[in-house]
């Protein structure tokens, strides 16, 4: 049986996970379960990366030990792996004795190759990203490209990797490898990097005791990202005594695959293949970076702020429906936008109507028609078969590839010509006007199947939910190959349980106005502490002219204006009332702005101000002068 070894990024454990954490976790989990019943052998880890100065300040900010602050966020961990149903085989952390001692092997064996050196460091370091940057890549006012904040210069001596030695050899990995980064944009970016040459690399720190000793080197404690990065074999047992998951899953001739987001790519496709090219072991099979989800228009970040709870996630809309949004909303390789609003709609569409009516339809009539049984008779040439076959070979292939959303459209696609079979033979007035005949049989009999077929795709995707669905349409005890999608296995006389609703439609106005009032009753204690008319002054509004205004493509709910508030050129704004106005009525009326704030991005628009409107239930209604102003005249 083939191999494949399946890993997570080791996530930092300074602040507790959010649900860019446990998406790429997800996807890893939903790919082992896919994989599991292609009947590959599997190894699937992921764990938590423990050390370096972060973790130590985030620790020492709340008076307790890097190891305590360590265990309370393995334990969320821990808990969100029942509650998700993560089917991981290991998890591995730095802090553990096995993984020190496969990193001290691994810097012996570099060392061995001749690949170390000590010289003077310095730079401008960001401590989030644990990197040194140029002058060159960093934001406005010595800020970190990535995270936005404050860098510091650090100078110290250090241990030096020769990662310049290892520009050829990697190009020659891309090139005869094109499967090495995934997807082909990402490797793109990869070589150009490797391309515009390699400076060697710092792998040590001075003066940081929260980490692993460099060995032969006193003094110096391993740089955080060999320490991470080496700890996908440490899982293996490198570095030990027992080495037979290694030998099996890192040096057998299956897959490697180390699933990431975008943001680690650099250090997995060039650092970590150069580091195992030097110590003379095997490269993984493939580095496959996934995109972001965003919220607002940014990165879900702790940094940035923008953070939401997978618990608070999980309680309002159950675990599986989370992995299932994760799964079909974003096109594995791109970003996504996260919002409750898209949640609901894609739970309401999807899961409630699609999926929850076709089941509860079909199920309701079989029982009424058959005596609580499936139909007596099945049905071996209809239309329906040719669709189900192309929709399981879809499927695979899909899942083969990462794409997730696509493998889900497929058994979509499947679920629509399902309803489409049903509306054109009317089982529910067949019922009435012939009883239980063998037609009605073969009718209903093609639903329940169908729908079994969607459901067996579907249990990677919702580990708790798929078997339900499958037991409501009479297969009791899920399957765990994928030969089970093939046309035929539904059995026939076998007892249908009473349908109970699988996914209860939301409420979507009810459910954001209740979001709404959450966030009113926060705005009312903050409403507590009066602001001084010198504050509200610091608040610059103004009056303006909308000149031009146009979607945002890809939001429904976003609007591009241009407003000319007396200024050389219009400001360049975007608003959220998409759904409140149409863009042609907005061009010449007078509108009031805030026009010193801070710009934004929003789906990648920049916004150079805000315009004011009331908030009616949600819906925007926009403020107006009493009589038209020059533009530019001040509100107060
Ligand atoms: N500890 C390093 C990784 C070392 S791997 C040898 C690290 N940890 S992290 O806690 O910051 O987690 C990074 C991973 O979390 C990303 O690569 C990505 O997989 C996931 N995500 C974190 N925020 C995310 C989004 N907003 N969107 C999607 N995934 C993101 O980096």
């Amino acid at each position: 049986m083939k191999t494949f070894y399946l890993t997570t990024p080791i996530y930092y454990v300074n602040a507790l996970p959010h649900i860019g954490h446990i998406f790429t976790t997800t996807a890893a989990d939903t790919l082992a379960r896919y994989l599991r019943m292609a009947e590959r052998e599997v190894y699937f880890i992921t764990g938590t990366d423990e050390h370096g100065q972060n973790i130590e300040r985030a620790a020492r900010a709340e008076g307790i030990a890097p190891i305590e602050l360590a265990d309370r966020v393995v334990a969320k961990y821990s808990e969100l792996r029942g509650r998700l149903e993560f089917s991981y085989d290991d998890f591995i952390r730095t802090t553990e004795k096995r993984h020190e001692r496969s990193v001290q092997e691994i810097v012996r064996r570099i060392e061995a190759a001749g690949d170390l050196y000590t010289a003077r460091h310095e730079g401008w370091y960001c401590s989030p990203c644990e990197t040194f940057y140029t002058e060159k890549e960093l934001g406005p006012g010595k800020t970190c490209p990535v995270h936005g904040t404050a860098v510091e210069w650090k100078s110290e001596e250090n241990v030096f990797f020769r990662l310049s030695k290892y520009q050829q050899p990697l190009l020659a990995l891309y090139a005869k490898h094109p499967e090495f980064v995934r997807p082909e944009t990402r490797r793109n970016e990869m070589r150009s990097f490797v391309e515009a040459g390699l400076r060697d690399l710092s792998v040590s720190r001075a003066n940081l005791e929260w980490g692993i000793p460099f060995p032969g080197y006193p003094g110096q404690t391993v740089y955080v990202w060999l320490d991470a990065l080496t700890n996908y074999i440490s899982a293996l047992g490198f570095g030990s005594e027992d080495l037979s998951l290694y030998h099996k899953f890192w040096e057998g001739s299956g897959v490697r695959l180390h699933l990431i987001g975008k943001d680690i790519l650099r250090f997995h496709a060039v650092y970590w293949p150069a580091f195992l090219m030097s110590a003379g072991l095997p490269l993984p099979t493939t580095v496959w970076a996934h995109g972001w989800w965003n919220r607002d228009g940014r990165k879900i970040s702790k940094s940035i702020g923008n953070i939401v709870q997978p618990d608070e996630l999980i309680d309002r809309f159950g675990s599986d429906n989370v992995r299932y949004f994760f799964m079909r909303e974003m096109v594995f390789g791109q970003d996504a936008s996260f919002s409750d609003e898209a949640f609901v709609d894609r739970y309401n569409s999807d899961l409630a109507n699609d999926l929850g009516n076709t089941v509860s339809r079909v199920v309701t009539l079989a029982r009424r028609a058959f005596g609580g049984k499936t139909p007596p008779v099945s049905c071996d040439d209809n239309p329906l078969i040719t669709v189900a076959r192309q929709a399981a070979e879809d499927y695979r292939k899909a899942m083969e590839d990462f794409a997730f959303s696509r493998a889900l459209e497929s058994l979509w696609r499947l679920l629509a010509e399902a309803n489409q079979y049903l509306v054109a033979h009317e089982p529910w007035k067949l019922i009435k006007s012939e009883g239980p005949t063998e037609k009605l049989s073969r009718v209903l009999w093609n639903g329940l199947e169908a729908v079994r077929i969607v459901a067996t795709g579907l249990l990677p995707f919702m580990p708790k939910i798929a078997p339900r669905v499958l037991a409501a349409v009479g297969t009791a005890a899920p399957p765990t190959s994928l030969e089970a999608m093939a046309w035929g296995g539904t059995p026939n006389g076998v007892e249908l349980p009473e349908a109970v609703p699988l996914f209860p439609r939301i409420d979507k106005e009810a459910y954001l106005a209740e979001g709404k009032k959450e966030e009113r009753m926060e705005t009312a204690v903050a409403e507590k502490t009066p602001v001084s008319i010198d504050q509200f002054f610091e608040t610059e509004l103004k009056v303006g002219t909308i000149t031009a205004a146009e979607p945002v493509p890809k939001s429904n709910k976003l609007l591009k204006l241009a407003v000319d508030l007396g200024e050389s050129s219009p400001r360049q704004l975007v608003a959220g009332i998409a759904l409140a106005y149409k863009p042609e009525e907005l061009v010449g009326q007078q509108v009031v702005v805030v026009a010193n704030l801070q710009p934004a991005k929003l789906m990648g628009v920049e916004s150079q101000g805000m315009v004011l409107a009331a908030s009616l239930d949600g819906k925007p209604v926009l403020l107006h002068p009493d009589a038209p102003v020059p533009n530019g005249t001040r509100v107060k």
